[in-house]
């Protein structure tokens, strides 16, 4: 496993983090399977894990607890994170006090006592940013968060919130990978007039590598738009053949190719796996271990259908 720095702290995180946003009994994953994923996880070097309090409605919180305390994992040796801020069919709720409360709502659901740290889920346009600030102070007073960070933020809404915290946000988790590549096709095609020029995050991509913010990628292997896996799509057969190629050059899977590929981007991003399946795991592990050549990481991203101008 490669570890990073989380944002600007010396602490090391592993590059693959665990997302649990499929650990629920509507994906038909069972206690015995969540902890047995969990502890797959562990054992491949993953040392922080990703939650949210709409994920399964809140179960996912609820059995990623159970699995934690049902695994030989110690708590203090992984980062838990968790997400707040949507009430699910009604609104983003940024507020002082949705936000306390939801975070005693996830703590209670997890049985923890601390978060390592807490994340906004998507922006809220109501947002007070002196509100949140309030909210995070009291967290962290009251020992419940260490850390904070947010998600699905363009770099405006990012610089609101940051200029009245106390806090440094550590992490945007935003979705990135070969067949959502937005972050870099508006710089590639900068100064043009086409689609691909579109900048639809406020260049956060440059901003976090500046100013040494984290960038957590979601849905790894998804194409955009939560539409489905790009990996042995049939609709994708020349990304699939270039993904099998240097499969086959490293002697890994080709997800682990998909994940070498956002990593070898030298932000320092951080890819957040969503499998509930332990040999998928292991096997999406080894994708930090594989350093694409430059040629490489460009033949990926045209076969994923990028052009260069
Ligand atoms: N902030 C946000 O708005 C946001 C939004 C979405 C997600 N997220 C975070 O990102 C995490 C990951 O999202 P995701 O689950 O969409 O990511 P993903 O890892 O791209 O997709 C997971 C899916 O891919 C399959 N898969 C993974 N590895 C495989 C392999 N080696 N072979 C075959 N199938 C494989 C999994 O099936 P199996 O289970 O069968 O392996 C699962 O269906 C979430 O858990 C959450 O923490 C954040």
């Amino acid at each position: 496993m490669k570890y990073i720095n989380l944002g600007d702290t010396n602490w090391q995180v592993s590059a693959v983090a665990f997302g649990t946003w499929r650990m629920h009994s509507g994906n038909n994953v069972s206690l015995d399977q969540a902890t047995k994923a969990l502890e797959a996880a562990y054992d491949c070097g993953i040392n922080f894990i990703d939650s949210s309090d709409v994920y399964g409605r809140g179960e996912s919180e609820k059995l990623l607890g159970q699995a934690l305390r049902n695994s030989s994992i110690k708590r203090e040796d992984v980062f838990i994170q968790t997400k707040g801020g949507i009430i699910p069919h009604q609104r983003y709720d940024f507020s002082k006090e949705h936000l306390l409360n939801a975070v005693d709502d996830s703590l209670q659901r997890l049985g923890l006592d601390y978060l390592d740290a807490y994340v906004l889920h998507r922006p809220d346009p109501l947002m007070e940013p002196d509100e949140v600030a309030d909210a995070f102070d009291q967290m962290q007073r009251e020992g419940k968060v260490r850390h904070f960070g947010v998600s699905n933020f363009n770099t405006q809404q990012f610089l609101l919130l940051q200029e009245s915290l106390d806090q440094k946000l550590l992490v945007n988790q935003l979705e990135f990978g070969l067949k959502h590549t937005g972050m870099i096709d508006h710089g590639i095609h900068s100064n043009m007039s086409d689609e691909r020029s579109i900048d639809h995050d406020g260049e956060f991509l440059e901003f976090a590598r500046r100013m040494g913010v984290t960038i957590q990628a979601w849905s790894p292997f998804q194409l955009s738009n939560y539409g489905g896996l790009f990996i042995n799509n049939p609709d994708y057969p020349e990304l699939n053949q270039a993904l099998q190629k240097l499969a086959d050059k490293y002697q890994v899977s080709k997800n682990a190719i998909a994940l070498a590929w956002i990593l070898r981007h030298p932000a320092s991003f951080q890819v957040l796996i969503g499998s509930m399946n332990p040999e998928h795991i292991v096997d999406n592990a080894q994708g930090p271990e594989i350093q694409l050549t430059r040629q490489e990481w460009y033949d990926l991203y045209k076969a994923a259908g990028n052009d260069l101008p």
